[in-house]
């Protein structure tokens, strides 16, 4: 056996994978969520933003693309085998469960992995191949799309909700990554976590202010 299959047999080498892949994610969804901002400079700001990068830009964005692409399974794929582990380990499920730190962020983490997937799935067919359009979309407008789209209110509140998921989820994971990884102490105090807890506000606001913003007029 070689030594990358040692490392990815280990449960060790698992969560290893997941935190890097989840810190590589973490930069993706900074870099988006500053992007999106610019929706509050104007049409032309995030239009041109926009086609530079399926432009000029284009071959940037498809390593991009690649990246997550590998980030994404390899973080689902190791979620998965970490899980069957855990149960394999434990097939009778304890008769009392006292959890140790437990926040609501960590007891939501599968599930709310699961949502997150479907929610790339979908937004990715809205914004970028425009295959859903709960309003007429325009390739190249990238703006008006936001713009008619976050006016219903349904698609604003599955975004938003899609971000309060994604916010738990990046609490969490990002507390759980820089454990992995030795930069965090095992503290058990959730409050105890000021980078877990700096990232995931900040990452959570930065996007759902946009829907919010679209559907109030307070942009338009
Ligand atoms: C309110 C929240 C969000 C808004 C308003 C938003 C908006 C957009 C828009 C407008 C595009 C198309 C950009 C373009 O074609 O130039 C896009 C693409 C994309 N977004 Fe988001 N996004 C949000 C949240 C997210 C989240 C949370 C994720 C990941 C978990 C994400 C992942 C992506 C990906 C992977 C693409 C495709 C990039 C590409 O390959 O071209 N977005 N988003």
């Amino acid at each position: 056996m070689n030594r990358a299959t040692r490392f990815w047999r280990s449960t060790v080498g698992k969560k290893i994978v997941m935190a890097v892949s989840g810190i590589i994610m973490i930069g993706f969804l900074i870099l988006h969520a500053a992007g999106n901002l610019q929706i509050f400079e104007s049409s032309a700001k995030l239009n041109t933003y926009s086609a530079f990068l399926h432009g000029p830009a284009n071959e940037l964005l498809w390593v991009v693309r690649i990246v997550l692409f590998v980030a994404v399974i390899a973080h689902i794929v190791s979620a998965y085998q970490l899980t069957m582990l855990d149960r394999a380990a434990r097939p009778v499920p304890y008769a009392q469960k006292k959890l140790q730190a437990a926040t609501i962020g960590s007891r939501t983490m599968r599930v709310g992995g699961v949502l997150l997937a479907l929610f790339i799935v979908l937004h990715i067919l809205h914004f970028t191949t425009l295959t859903l359009q709960p309003a007429p979309m325009a390739a190249g407008d990238v703006y008006g799309n936001a713009i008619a789209s976050f006016r219903i209110w349904w698609v604003t509140a599955f975004y938003v909700i899609a971000m309060i998921a994604l916010g738990l989820h990046l609490y969490h994971g990002a507390w759980s990554s820089a454990r992995t990884l030795g930069f965090e102490q095992g503290h058990s105090d959730p409050f105890h976590r000021p980078v877990a807890v700096t990232l995931a506000v900040l990452i959570w606001a930065g996007f759902t202010i946009v829907p919010v913003a679209v559907f109030f007029h307070w942009i338009s």
